[in-house]
């Protein structure tokens, strides 16, 4: 490694902060010199095939020659401008393009800059359609435990009140009320044993005692991510929908995660064929070239918020509706458009379950979880992060596990062979103790 690399990692260790890392003693963060297709090219010039898509959000690889136009194009005519009092194509052409994708029933989009942030809008466009019409009452939110939504405080009071932040920030969270997370899985038979309908009446009390106090319901539609890749049965969704509607309380989908074809739909509320009142979406949008979401919701919500006492909805990030993050977002949906996406995000899928599934019957294996492209292993030992990730990276993947989870959601354009250098490291890893906790 050259000395140039070698100070910019110290100084990185010393200064910069890494997500859910010590500052005082980090794990270590590999530098990235370029990235292309699905590799990575690290400082040491040894490459990684990415099984993470940084983050669900690479859907198409790095460096595309179409993301890349549409950024340098966008950056020729003006990067960004003040989204008050101004408009542009890019982000009109994006908001045509979602409500065209989305389920039927959105029609109104707010364009912000992150996931947290698009759920924040989301929670605060339940509460203030509440308060448009008078209902103050109405300002928790009912959700599932072992859910996420993100960092931001509101987000944050709708993750897993155990695995997420409650405990640390517990004093100033809003108490919202949770339910069980589903237990059927996704494939399951739901009318095999009473369970899924045992766990719709439990969640129906809730909706039945706390209706008064509920703006909304918000869930990750079929897939629970950074909760545990936890893959659900779609008439779990289907049930909270029409208690939903039986309870006049909204229904917020966060499509973050699962949005833009990676649960093997375009978007996971598809596998139970319902229409939200509000969907966040963000990651994927722009191909993950550039930090964008979107809240979209029905003309009912956003003409009652605007008929309110407020007569506006009260938010306008800086960074609202950024012209070049909206020209990379089109760019990204056209090549979603061309449908290949379904072909290989089912040809990822055939492939994990030939090939991750008979990891099963390793001692360490409590569950394999497949869906479109994402492949889990939970594991019996959690992982001792700073080992396995440098083994990762020895064995030329890079694959970032937590907990008890070893996940994989490649780009869309990961071949076969691709895969299996992925899932081989995964096996070799299995089998090396010191990459996991003792019993
Ligand atoms: C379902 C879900 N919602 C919200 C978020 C937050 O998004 P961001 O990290 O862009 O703020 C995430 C991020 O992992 C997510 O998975």
């Amino acid at each position: 490694m050259t000395n140039k690399y070698t100070d910019l990692i110290n100084f990185d260790r010393q200064n910069v902060w890494h997500p859910y890392t010590s500052m005082s003693s980090p794990l270590p963060s590999y530098l990235v010199k370029s990235a292309e297709g699905v590799r990575l090219t690290l400082s040491d010039d040894n490459q990684v095939i990415d099984g993470m898509s940084s983050w669900w959000s690479v859907i198409h690889g790095y460096n595309h020659p179409d993301l890349n136009k549409a950024l340098i194009d966008q950056s020729k005519d003006f990067s960004h401008v003040m989204f008050g009092g101004l408009t542009h194509e890019p982000a009109i052409n994006l908001s045509k393009k979602l409500i065209a994708m989305t389920p039927e029933t959105l029609q109104r989009v707010f364009i912000s800059d992150s996931g947290s942030v698009a759920v924040e809008v989301a929670i605060k466009m339940a509460i203030q359609y509440w308060a448009s019409k008078k209902q103050t009452t109405k300002h928790k939110l009912l959700t599932v435990r072992n859910g996420y939504h993100g960092d931001t405080f509101a987000a944050m009071a709708v993750c897993d009140p155990v695995n997420g932040m409650h405990q640390i920030f517990d004093q100033v969270l809003v108490k919202n009320h949770f339910a069980d997370a589903p237990q059927v899985k996704f494939g399951q038979d739901w009318h095999a044993n009473a369970q899924g309908e045992n766990e719709v009446s439990a969640l129906e009390a809730l909706f039945d005692k706390h209706q008064h106090e509920l703006a909304a319901f918000i869930i990750e539609p079929i897939v629970q991510g950074t909760g545990g890749i936890r893959i659900y049965h779609p008439e779990y969704l289907k049930a909270c929908h029409r208690l939903c509607k039986k309870y006049n309380v909204l229904f917020i989908a966060d499509e973050i995660a699962t949005g833009f074809g990676r649960t093997g739909k375009m978007f996971a509320c598809q596998w139970a064929d319902i229409s939200p009142d509000i969907m966040c979406v963000g990651k994927a949008l722009t191909g993950g070239y550039l930090s964008l979401a979107a809240t979209l919701c029905t003309t009912d919500v956003a003409n009652t918020i605007s008929e309110g006492e407020a007569g506006c909805f009260m938010h306008g990030p800086t960074f609202m509706g950024n012209a070049l993050a909206c020209a990379v977002a089109n760019a990204s949906l056209d090549l979603l458009a061309t449908n290949e996406w379904q072909e290989k995000v089912l040809g990822i899928e055939s492939y994990l379950k030939a090939n991750l599934s008979p990891l099963i019957q390793h001692q360490r294996v409590a569950d394999v979880r497949i869906l479109g492209a994402i492949g889990a292993i939970e594991t019996k030992q959690a992982v001792v992060m700073a080992k396995i990730q440098k083994r990762f990276v020895e064995l030329g993947v890079w694959i970032r596990p937590f907990g008890k989870l070893i996940y994989i959601m490649p780009p869309f354009i990961t071949t076969n062979k691709q895969l299996k250098k992925l899932i081989t490291a995964i096996a070799k890893i299995l089998d090396e103790d010191d990459c996991f906790e003792g019993i």
